[in-house]
């Protein structure tokens, strides 16, 4: 175990009009417990109960904006309309009851959906680039005005963020998913000014950005979550350098991020050859602002994205937090975000602060299963 204190990560951080009351956040989660995309009791419970464990900020789940384009999959929480947003009002009341702030992933699945899915099956994925499947086309390649309204759909979900009483908002950039696609030169290959240079495969995402800090005003935290990894592809890169990764930041931070939540599968990894350095210790030099670390927290395996919908064996072990606290000493990053370990034990943050690690309950199939 480290020489470094466990207080380390229970120190307050100012975040926007709140105060976080510590550095550990309940990273998102995506659970697929909304039929019709409303949030119920059963998920403002869930929420409240990991609050009540002492994380400082959730996240919720990826939550679909309006777009028609936007959703995938089914049971997963809209953040529009009345009734769904009426439900995460009951969610955040919960969440706050418990002492803990709170901020909804905004998500557009990109390229991810195809046309013949629910809900509507006439509308098809909308991606950088068209692909079609026995010649029917189930992605369409986003025009100008394709963009430009699902721009307006994430500032539409930020600003019921804002209305609704959240205490940020947060921008699903990662994993393969719309935003992500940009980034990606595997996935986008267009031959305009959406391609090709790093600024270029930027140019959607600050699009994104800059319609949503219009819609929230200046104070209103932004958190952008992106990865390297995608989920069909681990080894996916959409930084070859600290340069390149450089460029993105300072684009990314120009047109309006406040914290950047950095998706690796395990934290501690060095991002580039040559350094120790972590993807979110990069990103905090490189950006100069706070980071979010996450990735095996307090677990021995890593996430796997691809095998959640299959029942293989995903079981990881407990873990102790040495690693968190030298890099959070280093000034690595800022926060850190822990997902499966909060899935698994709603009193994970309480029970790491008294170093009660046998009674931590490990991460199981069976804890993924369960909605409690
Ligand atoms: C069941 C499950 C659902 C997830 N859903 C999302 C999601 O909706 N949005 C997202 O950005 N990441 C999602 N992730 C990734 C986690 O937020 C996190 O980055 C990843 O699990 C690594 O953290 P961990 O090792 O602490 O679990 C999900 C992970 C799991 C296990």
């Amino acid at each position: 175990m480290t020489s470094q204190s466990v207080e380390l990560l229970f120190r307050p951080l100012a975040f926007g009009a709140t105060t976080l009351r510590n550095r550990i956040v309940m990273g998102p989660m995506t659970r697929r417990r909304s039929p019709g995309g409303v949030p119920g009791a059963n998920v403002a419970a869930y929420y409240r109960r990991r609050a009540a464990g002492g994380v400082g900020l959730v996240v919720t789940e990826g939550t679909y904006i309006d777009h028609p384009g936007a959703s995938a999959y089914a049971n997963v929480p809209h953040f529009f309309g009345a009734e769904s947003l009426a439900g995460w009002a009951d969610v955040l009341a919960g969440v706050h009851a418990e002492g803990a702030a709170m901020i909804p992933q905004l998500w557009h699945v990109g390229g991810l959906r195809e046309r013949g899915m629910a809900p509507d099956p006439q509308v098809p994925g909308y991606g950088p680039c068209e692909v079609a499947k026995d010649g029917i086309l189930t992605v369409k390649a986003m025009n100008q005005a394709d963009m430009a309204e699902i721009a307006q759909s994430y500032g539409r979900g930020a600003r019921a963020a804002r209305e609704t009483g959240f205490d940020g908002v947060a921008v699903h950039a990662a994993h393969g998913y719309l935003i992500d696609q940009f980034f990606w030169e595997a996935t986008n290959r267009r031959q305009d000014e959406y391609a090709g240079s790093i600024e270029n495969r930027c140019r959607f995402a600050v699009q994104v950005l800059e319609t949503i800090r219009h819609e929230v005003g200046p104070d209103f935290p932004i958190v952008f979550r992106f990865s390297q990894w995608k989920q069909n592809d681990y080894e996916a890169r959409i930084a070859r350098t600290p340069d390149e990764l450089g460029i993105i930041l300072r684009t990314l931070v120009a047109a309006g991020v406040d914290v950047f939540d950095v998706s690796a599968r395990r934290f501690w990894l060095p991002a580039f050859a040559g350094s120790d350095l972590c993807l979110a210790g990069w990103t905090r030099r490189l950006s100069g602002k706070p980071v979010i670390a996450v990735g095996s927290v307090g677990l021995d395996q890593p996430h796997q994205s691809k095998v959640y919908r299959r029942p293989d064996n995903v079981d990881a072990k407990v873990t102790d937090i040495g690693t968190v606290l030298e890099r959070m000493s280093q000034g690595d990053f800022d926060l850190v975000a822990v997902a499966r370990a909060i899935l698994a034990d709603a009193q994970w943050p309480e029970k790491i602060r008294r170093g009660a690690y046998d009674e931590i309950t490990p991460f199981t199939h069976a804890a993924m299963e369960a909605y409690e």
